[in-house]
C-alpha cells in the first residue's frame, strides 16, 4: 500500500505524512529530502546547479541515500549524516533549480521507486508522477501567510522574509506541483496538524 501526500511548500506534508505513518506503523518517505540532499551535495562542491551530469556523478560518488522511518527521514552521503543541514535557506534557495533536472528527477524517482511498500510518500509529485498507482492521494493547501507563520516557528527569518521565499520557490516548482486528479486536497489553514491527520486517516481507512 502506498499513500501520497503532496503540496505546496510548508503545507505541513512532512508533519502529516508522519503522523498518519505512525498512525498506520508504516515509515514515511521525503521526497523533498533527496532534492535537498543532491542541492546541499552540489553548493558544496562548488557545482553549478543546473549542470545535470556533474552533478549526477557527483551524487553517485557520494553514495547519497535517504531511510525512511516514521518518526522522521535521515539522509545519508556514505557514512555522513545530512539531516540536519537540509533546511538551511541556502538549500531553499538553491533547491529549486536542482528539482527543475529531468536527470536530477530520474535519478530521484529511481530510488523512491526501489523503496520496499507500504509507506506514505510526500512531497510534489508522488501522487501524479512517481505513484500514480496509489491507494489513497492527497494535496495539502494553506495561504502563503499561514505557511510563513508556520515555517518562522523553525528559522531565524522574519515572516514577511519567509512568506516572500515561499512564494518565489511555489512559482519555481509549479510545473511538478499539480495535485493528481484523484488526490483529495485539504486546505490545512483552519485546521490543527492533529485535525490533517484526522482527515487522512479516516479516508485512508474509509
Ligand atoms: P512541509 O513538509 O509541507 O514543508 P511541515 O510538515 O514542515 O511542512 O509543516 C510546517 C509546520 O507547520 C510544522 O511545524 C507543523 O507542525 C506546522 N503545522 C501547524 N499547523 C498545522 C496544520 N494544521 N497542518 C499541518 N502542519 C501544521
Ligand atoms: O517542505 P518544503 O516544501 O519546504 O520542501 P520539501 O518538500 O523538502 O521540498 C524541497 C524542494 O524539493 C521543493 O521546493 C521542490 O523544488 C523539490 N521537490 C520536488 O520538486 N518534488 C518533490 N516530489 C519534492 C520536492
Amino acid at each position: 500500500m502506498i499513500v501520497t501526500i503532496d503540496g505546496v511548500a510548508a503545507s505541513g506534508k512532512s508533519s502529516v505524512a508522519s503522523g498518519v505513518a505512525r498512525a498506520l506503523g508504516i515509515p514515511y518517505v521525503s521526497s523533498g529530502l533527496l532534492y535537498r540532499a543532491a542541492t546541499l551535495l552540489g553548493l558544496e562542491a562548488g557545482l553549478p546547479l543546473h549542470q545535470a551530469a556533474a552533478l549526477l556523478a557527483h551524487l553517485q560518488g557520494n553514495s547519497l541515500r535517504l531511510e525512511p522511518r516514521a518518526e522522521g527521514n535521515r539522509v545519508w552521503a556514505g557514512e555522513r549524516e545530512l539531516t540536519l543541514e537540509l533546511h538551511s535557506s541556502r538549500v531553499d534557495a538553491g533547491v529549486s533549480a536542482v528539482a527543475a533536472l529531468p536527470e536530477v528527477r530520474a535519478w530521484v524517482d529511481a530510488q523512491l521507486r526501489a523503496l520496499p511498500e507500504p509507506f506514505v510518500a510526500e512531497g510534489r509529485d508522488m501522487g501524479t508522477t512517481v505513484f500514480p498507482h496509489a491507494e489513497a492521494k492527497f494535496y495539502l493547501t494553506a495561504s502563503p501567510r499561514v505557511r510563513a507563520e508556520r515555517r518562522a516557528k523553525e528559522r531565524p527569518e522574519d515572516v514577511p522574509v519567509i512568506e516572500a521565499a515561499l512564494t518565489e520557490r511555489d512559482r519555481l516548482d509549479t510545473v511538478q506541483s499539480a495535485p493528481a486528479p484523484d488526490a483529495q486536497v485539504i486546505d490545512t489553514g483552519p485546521l490543527t496538524l492533529e485535525g490533517v491527520i484526522e482527515e487522512v486517516l479516516a479516508s485512508v481507512r474509509a
